[in-house]
């Protein structure tokens, strides 16, 4: 500490005669997570900045690093973090040195942890500046911290690190802050007992983007040209768009809490629509007008019903949270990585036009903007008028904040041609005009004029400056922060169990994450997906199976894990039989080949005793053309697996005919109408009561292969003959007809190896030529798919 202290007095020493003239005492910042990835990755930089931009404008200062290591490897850690502070190339390389070598002896590491060590900070800063007769400004702690821990930090400061009265104190949270209204009102009354809300600074760093910082001075600057269009007679619709490539690996004990409504729409896109759409004050360096005005747009939100957004999550993720939260194989995340939201304002202004706020994980490129987008209803009819971007009327005009990536990879504000020529400020924002072919929202950019800032700058210094300037409008008040979780938090409530679609991400997603506003709805303009539905957890009787039901080609879906689906499987089986029974005195049940149904006969065999065997009639989907004794026969291997075990009369049971007159699967021993006719004769209208389906990995089902001569169309036999690719070739196999008499199909898919299958069909229309298992639609029956997660997700 003595050591310290001389270090600084000699700085001090060579400083304080410069400042002497217009000293305006002394800053203390402290800096809790100093050793963490955000102090890392921005908050030294933008202290360093700090540091650069103010050493000689008055103030003196101190840096302090807080975290809980010990002294010894917290300094050790923290330097680390500073070993890469780097000067904007505006500043002279030795300048810029010198500077540096001056932070580096003005920041100090100490752990913070107990109320002790916050009383050690306060005296070692009150020693310092007695020593130096300094006078103290102000102190300002930014929290880089889990949000767990800013309650007892907040009460330490008070109790222990607060400035003498005269100087003020700043206290800087990052968010989140709080995961609905209650906690969030819970959180902010935990502040507001230990802080005035002008000492507090909630940061939403979206804020300090260029490009979002310009949207209320654009407007502002602007007002002539947008007073008459800024409204729904002219806007068309705004987009307010945050993607990202990147996954949560390794973030999923923070994520699966949050999700992204949470993590970027309720916080960042909200903000930004907040700027789009409230009233613009006469002053827009008011800021008590600003958020007051704020206020009043927050006040004019339609409520979001659950209609109002289509939320997605993409595939691996379930499985990151299981491997990260050690969750067992039923654990099933409901929690969403994309959301699409329309936003509508029941305002005059606004009454009508969409705002539709999308972000997700895992997308095809990584970009932010805000798109505005203004009506257009002329037609042109003279190509050249089209070709004059400044005259035509019939081009798109749009007006877009591009907050940065993207193809353009920086921030910019782009202003069609057509609309007007921008007022920008001078100096800090400067016209470009390079890559005139690129095309943005569906124009080259040579028809906008396009502006980038001169200097680009991270968002964190941008807030940190205005921190240290006690500038507040571009941080959350405490009001702003209730008024945005009251909007969200019904949403959050009305998705909370559901499902989200899945998506493959990147370029994989196509259009299944497109959606539409249709009469004040928002939905996805693909329908055949699959779309996974939460069994509300803790809901689940003890003994039930964890399955997971929801919608797979419009149809039911269950999924689980094999083992547990195909015990689901069996005991719908059975209830099926039962209600057969009842209504008609016997269960008729059609069976197909293939290896996946041997777990699920096992299953019935040994630990399904009541089931009313006496009464069931058990008929076969398909059969290859091989005598029965034939390894390869679908009956013999249906036998050995199942029939051998049970007691199901020997005269109700249906083998196929494949071999008559001693030979196999002759046109003219007529072997399928003879077994349609016997299903005819016993079961009522040939309407089984369960048929059981596959699929092969190229889609077919029962023995009906792509492109089958026969068996795909509708008015054909019941029973047919058909050609497998594989060997053997002959099958006789039910037609999709008489599959979709049935008064109940069950479509049993399991194993990885029929993942690839599994989403081509999910998407799939009707197209049995194609995929024979897309034609399976029973007229008047139910359609249910079994399939395991492994078929599903891959
Ligand atoms: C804040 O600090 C003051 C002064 O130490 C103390 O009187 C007050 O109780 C503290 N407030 C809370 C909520 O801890
Ligand atoms: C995730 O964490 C592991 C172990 O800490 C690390 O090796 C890996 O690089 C991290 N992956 C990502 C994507 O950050
Ligand atoms: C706008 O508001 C700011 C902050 O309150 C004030 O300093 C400034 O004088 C005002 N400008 C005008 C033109 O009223
Ligand atoms: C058989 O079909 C007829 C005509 O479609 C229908 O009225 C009748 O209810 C059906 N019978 C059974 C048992 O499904």
């Amino acid at each position: 500490m003595l050591l310290r202290a001389t270090i600084c007095a000699a700085f001090f020493f060579q400083v304080a005669p410069i400042l002497a003239r217009e000293a305006r005492g002394h800053v203390s910042v402290v800096l809790l997570g100093a050793t963490g990835d955000l102090a890392k990755k921005y908050l030294w930089q933008g202290l360093f900045q700090l540091y650069l931009d103010e050493v000689s404008h008055g103030h003196t200062f101190t840096f302090h690093g807080g975290a809980q290591s010990e002294p010894e490897q917290g300094r050790k850690l923290m330097y680390e973090r500073l070993k890469d502070l780097a000067c904007p190339p505006d500043v002279a390389p030795d300048r810029c040195a010198v500077v540096k070598d001056q932070f580096l002896r003005l920041t100090e590491y100490h752990r913070l942890k107990t109320e002790q060590d916050y009383a050690a900070l306060d005296r070692e800063i009150r020693t310092v500046l007695t020593q130096e007769g300094l006078e103290e400004a102000g102190r300002i702690f930014y929290l880089s911290v889990p949000p767990f821990a800013y309650v007892d930090i907040a009460r330490h400061i008070n109790s222990s690190c607060r400035p003498p009265a005269g100087a003020w104190l700043r206290v800087v949270l990052e968010k989140p802050f709080g995961h609905d209204l209650k906690s969030g009102q819970d959180l902010a009354d935990e502040l507001k007992a230990v802080f005035q809300e002008e000492e507090i600074y909630r940061v939403d760093h979206y804020l300090g983007k260029q490009a979002v910082a310009h949207i209320l001075p654009f407007r502002d600057q602007n007002r002539q040209h947008l007073k008459p269009i800024w409204n729904r007679h002219h806007v068309e619709r705004v987009e307010i768009v945050l993607k990202e490539t990147v996954d949560v690996k390794n973030r999923t004990s923070f994520y699966e809490e949050y999700g992204v409504i949470r993590d970027v729409l309720q916080n960042h896109l909200t903000e930004v629509l907040m700027l789009l759409a409230m009233e613009l004050p006469e002053n827009i360096s008011n800021t008590e007008d600003v958020l007051r005005s704020k206020l009043q747009t927050f006040a004019s939100l339609r409520s979001l019903e659950k209609s109002s957004a289509v939320i997605g999550q993409y595939e691996a993720y379930n499985s990151h949270v299981r491997e990260e939260l050690q969750k067992g194989p039923d654990y099933f995340s409901s929690t969403p990585t994309f959301a699409g939201v329309l936003v509508q304002l029941d305002s005059l202004r606004w009454e009508g036009v969409p705002f539709i706020l999308t972000s997700g994980k895992v997308l095809d490129e990584r970009v932010g903007y805000v798109r505005v987008l203004f009506k257009n209803r002329a037609y042109c009819v003279q190509r050249e008028t089209a070709q004059d971007p400044e005259l035509s009327q019939c081009n798109p005009k749009q007006l877009v904040f591009h907050i940065g990536q993207g193809e353009l990879n920086s921030p910019a504000v782009l202003v069609s041609r057509n609309l007007f020529k921008p007022a920008m400020p001078r100096g800090s924002w400067k016209e470009v005009h390079d890559r005139p072919d690129l095309r943005l929202f569906g124009q080259p950019l040579s028809d906008y004029y396009v502006y980038v800032p001169s200097v680009e700058r991270d968002a964190y210094s941008t807030l940190i400056s205005r921190i240290y300037h006690g500038q507040k409008d571009v941080f959350i008040t405490t009001d702003n922060l209730l008024a945005s979780w009251g909007f969200w938090t019904p949403l959050l409530a009305s998705w909370a169990s559901e499902s989200p679609r899945l998506y493959p991400g990147g370029r994989e997603n196509g259009p299944l994450l497109d959606f539409e506003v249709v009469g004040g709805e928002v939905r996805f303009v693909t329908k055949e997906a699959v779309e996974v539905m939460m069994t509300a957890r803790g809901e689940q009787a003890p003994g039930e199976y964890k399955t997971i039901q929801s919608r797979f080609r419009q149809s039911q879906l269950v999924t689980a894990w094999s083992e547990e689906l195909i015990g689901r499987l069996a005991s719908d089986i059975e209830a099926a039989a039962a209600g057969a029974i009842r209504r008609s005195g016997a269960f008729h049940w059609a069976l197909s080949g293939g290896s996946s149904p041997l777990a699920l006969f096992k299953q019935l065999a040994w630990h399904h005793y009541s089931f009313p065997w006496k009464q069931t009639h058990v008929w076969l989907v398909d059969e290859r053309c091989v005598p029965l004794a034939d390894p390869e026969s679908n009956f013999g291997n249906l036998h050995e697996h199942l029939l051998r075990h049970v007691r199901v009369p020997y005269f109700n049971v249906h083998p196929m005919p494949v071999h008559l007159h001693q030979r196999l699967c002759v046109e003219e021993d007529r072997g399928p109408e003879l077994y349609a006719r016997e299903i005819a004769a016993l079961v009522a209208n040939s309407s089984l009561d369960l048929v059981l389906l596959g699929v092969g990995p190229d889609g077919h089902t029962a023995s009906l292969f792509p492109h089958a001569a026969v068996g795909l169309e509708g008015g054909e036999p019941d029973v047919v003959f058909t050609e497998s690719p594989i060997k053997p070739h002959q099958r006789m196999t039910f037609s999709l007809d008489l599959i979709n008499k049935a008064k109940r199909v069950a479509v049993l898919v399991l194993g990885r190896g029929k993942h690839d299958i599994v989403t081509v069909v999910s998407r799939a229309g009707h197209e049995p030529q194609k995929w024979p298992i897309s034609g399976v639609k029973p007229s008047s029956g139910q359609l249910a798919w079994y399939v395991d997660y492994e078929a599903l997700l891959g």
